[in-house]
């Protein structure tokens, strides 16, 4: 049986999602070896992408990625401008529609089905961009809050609460009263990562967060990030060129371009031995 999604006049074919069971199966031969992560038995990946395509009119931005992510894993996709990364990751939280392929959280498939509950999803992945995003009018400890209170419910008091604790994470808990316009880009990106952790997301995605920052406040925000990564458990996908923090925080490094992941594996195997020509050009172009 194939499925089959319109793509303006094209037509492309990708088959069916897998089976839980055989996806979690075939992920695990497949993944063994090109990752840290400590499998468990019959464990099932959190997140499962399979095939995805996204074309743009007519221009193809991702074809037939496949990528599967673990619990409590960190996975860092590097790659050149223009290679599909954001693309990918704003089709895991539904920012965009895919146009051909599937996308499972905890084998739930969120793609081709008007029954996802697009709310629900994006409570379980958490985003942080290259820009913030942060409401301008609203101090660091409400825009913490914010989510919390609107989105989960939470009674307010609790909400606080836990703003404080993830403010305070990020060495920001004396800036909780200031508003984004009196806060270093830095420290705005430092209230947004403390905004995505305080709703308790399955997995956390992170498109560039230190690519807008001047060189001297990215070493803060890295500093947060990998103290998340080590100390957190929390399921972490992060694109970005910071190449220090792919090679020692990440338990897998995938390699995009033109749209295709080319090469994935432990950082120590990406950087020092890539396999294919492209990885070698971009790492050596890179440094
Ligand atoms: N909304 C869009 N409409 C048309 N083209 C897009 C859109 N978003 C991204 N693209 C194109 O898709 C390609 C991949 O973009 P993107 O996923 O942002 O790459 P990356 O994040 O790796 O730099 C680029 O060529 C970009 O111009
Ligand atoms: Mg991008």
């Amino acid at each position: 049986m194939k499925s089959f999604m319109k793509s303006g006049a094209k037509e492309l074919e990708v088959p069916p999602a897998m089976d839980a069971e055989e996806a979690a199966r075939k992920a695990y031969e497949h993944d063994q070896g090109l990752t840290k992560h400590t499998f468990k038995p019959g464990e099932h990946p959190i997140v499962r992408i399979e095939h995805l395509n996204k074309t743009f009119t007519d221009t193809p931005v991702l074809r037939d990625v496949n990528l599967d992510v673990w619990n409590g894993e960190i996975v860092v996709v590097l790659g050149p401008s223009g290679s599909g990364k954001s693309t990918m990751l704003r089709c895991i939280n539904m920012l965009e529609t895919p146009t051909a392929g599937h996308i499972l959280i905890e084998d739930q498939e969120i793609t081709g089905s008007k029954k996802t509950d697009v709310n629900k999803l994006r409570r379980d992945l958490g985003m942080v961009f290259q820009g913030f995003n942060l409401f301008p009018h609203m101090t660091a400890l409400e825009n913490v809050m914010v989510g919390q209170v609107k989105v989960l419910k939470k009674p307010k008091e609790e909400a606080r609460v836990e703003a404080l604790k993830q403010l305070k994470a990020v060495g920001l808990a004396d800036r909780a009263d200031y508003k984004p316009p009196q806060l270093s880009g830095g420290q705005q990106q430092r209230v947004a990562i403390a905004r995505a952790v305080a709703m308790h997301p399955k997995v956390i995605l992170f498109d560039e967060p230190t690519s807008a920052l001047d060189p001297e406040l990215v070493r803060d925000v890295l500093n947060v990030m990998r103290d998340l990564a080590l100390h957190s458990g929390m399921t972490m996908i992060v694109v970005t060129h910071e190449m220090d923090f792919a090679r020692d925080v990440a338990d897998r490094v995938v390699f995009m371009e033109g749209g295709v992941v080319v090469e994935q594996g432990l950082p120590s195997e990406v950087f020092d031995h890539p396999k294919a020509q492209r990885t070698k050009e971009f790492l050596g172009h890179i440094r």
